[in-house]
């Protein structure tokens, strides 16, 4: 497997530690962890295989530093990039827009000609809409500290198992 690049913002708690959670899983696999507050788009295009982490934030909205990348993105040729989103968020809290980051940045890379892959059954999880749907499927992991902490461990496990199938 081609090596991954695994970007997230290293100024945040939570997505930082499920960062280093899929670090410490992918054992034979190799992958740089890269801060998105200060990725530039050569870096970002030097990898085949990307990881994002990307929570939600106000109400429905990329956090900031995604949001400014977007721009960059925006000008990319992603084709023969495969990219896997994990997004965070708060299904009792924000249930209108529960994990909306995921599907926010999921359509503009897949505009951009990427492949989507870590799609994951919304079964388990109680909310009223979220942009990362894509039919009964988010187009990532969906990660919520807030309301399902206990079953993180598991959701991160079975993701990483099948991601292992679909980056090439
Ligand atoms: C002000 C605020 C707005 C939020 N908005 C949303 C939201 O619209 N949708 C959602 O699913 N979660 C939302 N959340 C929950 C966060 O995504 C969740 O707490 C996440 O774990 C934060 O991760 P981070 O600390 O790594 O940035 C919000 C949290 C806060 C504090």
């Amino acid at each position: 497997m081609k090596k991954i690049g695994l970007f997230y913002s290293f100024n945040t708690k939570k997505t930082s530690k499920i960062a280093e959670h899929i670090r410490e899983k992918f054992t034979d696999v190799e992958m740089d962890l890269v801060n998105v507050e200060t990725v530039t788009a050569e870096q970002f295009l030097s990898y085949d295989n990307c990881i994002c982490g990307v929570p939600t934030w106000f109400d429905g909205e990329l956090p900031n530093y995604w949001d400014e990348f977007v721009p960059d993105i925006e000008d990319m040729d992603l084709n023969g990039k495969t990219i896997a989103l994990y997004g965070l968020g708060d299904q009792k809290g924000y249930s209108e827009n529960f994990l909306d980051g995921v599907g926010i940045l999921g359509d503009i890379f897949e505009s951009r000609g990427a492949r989507l892959v870590g799609f994951t059954s919304a079964e388990g999880y109680t909310f009223e809409k979220s942009r990362a749907l894509r039919g009964d499927k988010f187009m990532g992991l969906a990660i919520d500290y807030e309301n399902q902490d206990s079953m993180n461990p598991e959701r991160i496990s079975k993701w990483i198992e099948q991601l292992l199938t679909e980056f090439q």
